[in-house]
């Protein structure tokens, strides 16, 4: 009888041994939490398809962010719905815009909290397109021009970090060269380089009313099928001056998250999308899987698959279970 010479079980029969070699750890450094901001004053909208998650008017979300920062989230992603909506998004671009509104606010009430804002005009825009539509489909340039504007008034409000995820060729550079030439080259820009045209998103689109009024993203976002499009979308994002460079979604995407942290020595963030989110509520609810351990396993692999951060709705639930 031949026995095994090693053993992978000797090292599991202890927990202090399994946290010796535990390769992988999440920490409270690594999660970044979305909201959403919209008009008004108290107001808290719940987002129906996600649990837990609201629009929040800015003096609401003031106080939402205080407890958030009081509980050890450092980071927060905005997103806004405006009053209203005009062909090419310009009412982003607005000094006094929600997110701007709310940049102020926050920079006043909670100053040490990092704030990143989505530069995008899906929710912006009439149509619920990402940008200005031309012969039936979003132009790539016209769009720049909104985005640049938009990247300069959020930084001007307070914004930390810009976030561009609208997928136009050409969007990083262009922000950057705005960003510059307004005296902003210290600002970051975290792009959703491999952004993905994703069912995912379908309860985010709810959350913030940015459902496409006619056909889709399949002409800006990238198809599931492609891997060696990611690499190319994410060389170029690197040359033209992003600071950070994302994948979206995440889990269906591990591959894509990993293959992207292997070959370039850049910061990755993974978004862990509204969808993602809102089926393991759904069947938490239901009893049918355990959300704390399930929760804590999705963003593990996550981080393990490559990712530097995340950014998740999840965040605000399990900073009582990180250090
Ligand atoms: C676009 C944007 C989207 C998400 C983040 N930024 C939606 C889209 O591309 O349709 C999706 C996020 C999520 O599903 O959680 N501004």
């Amino acid at each position: 009888m031949a026995f095994p010479i090693t053993r992978l079980r000797r090292l599991r029969k202890n927990e202090i041994s399994r946290n010796m070699i535990k390769e992988t750890r999440l920490t409270r450094d690594d999660l970044i939490m979305p909201l959403f901001v919209r008009p008004g004053s108290g107001v808290q909208n719940p987002i129906k398809s996600m649990p837990g998650n609201y629009q929040l008017s800015v003096d609401l979300l003031v106080e939402k962010c205080k407890a958030l920062y009081a509980n050890g989230v450092q980071s927060v992603l905005l997103f806004g719905i405006p009053e209203h909506k005009d062909e090419h998004g310009l009412v982003a671009c607005h000094e006094n815009g929600i997110v701007q509104q709310a940049a102020r606010a926050l920079k006043k009430a909670v100053p040490e909290l990092f704030l990143i804002a989505d530069v995008c005009n899906c929710e912006y825009t009439t149509h619920g397109h990402c940008g200005t539509i031309i012969d039936g489909d979003v132009d790539n340039d016209a769009t720049l021009i909104t985005l640049g504007k938009q990247s300069v008034s959020l930084v001007q409000a307070g914004i930390d970090m810009i976030a561009p995820s609208d997928m136009m060729d050409g969007r990083v550079g262009f922000i950057r060269q705005a960003l510059d030439s307004n005296k902003f080259e210290h600002m970051p820009i975290m792009a959703y380089s491999a952004k993905y045209a994703s069912a995912f998103y379908g309860p985010f689109r709810d959350a913030a009313e940015s459902a496409p009024q006619f056909g889709n993203r399949a002409t800006y976002q990238m198809d599931p099928a492609n891997s060696n499009e990611a690499i190319r979308e994410v060389e170029q994002d690197i040359i033209e001056g992003a600071d950070i460079v994302m994948v979206k979604p995440a889990l269906s995407y591990l591959d894509i998250i990993n293959r992207v942290k292997n070959e370039f020595n850049m910061p990755v963030c993974a978004y862990n999308v509204s969808g993602e989110f809102s089926m393991v509520k759904a069947a938490a609810a239901n009893g049918w899987v355990d959300e704390e351990r399930i929760t804590m396993e999705i963003l593990t692999s996550i981080k393990r698959a490559g990712a530097d951060m995340i950014i998740s709705y999840h965040t605000q639930d399990v900073m009582g279970l990180l250090k």
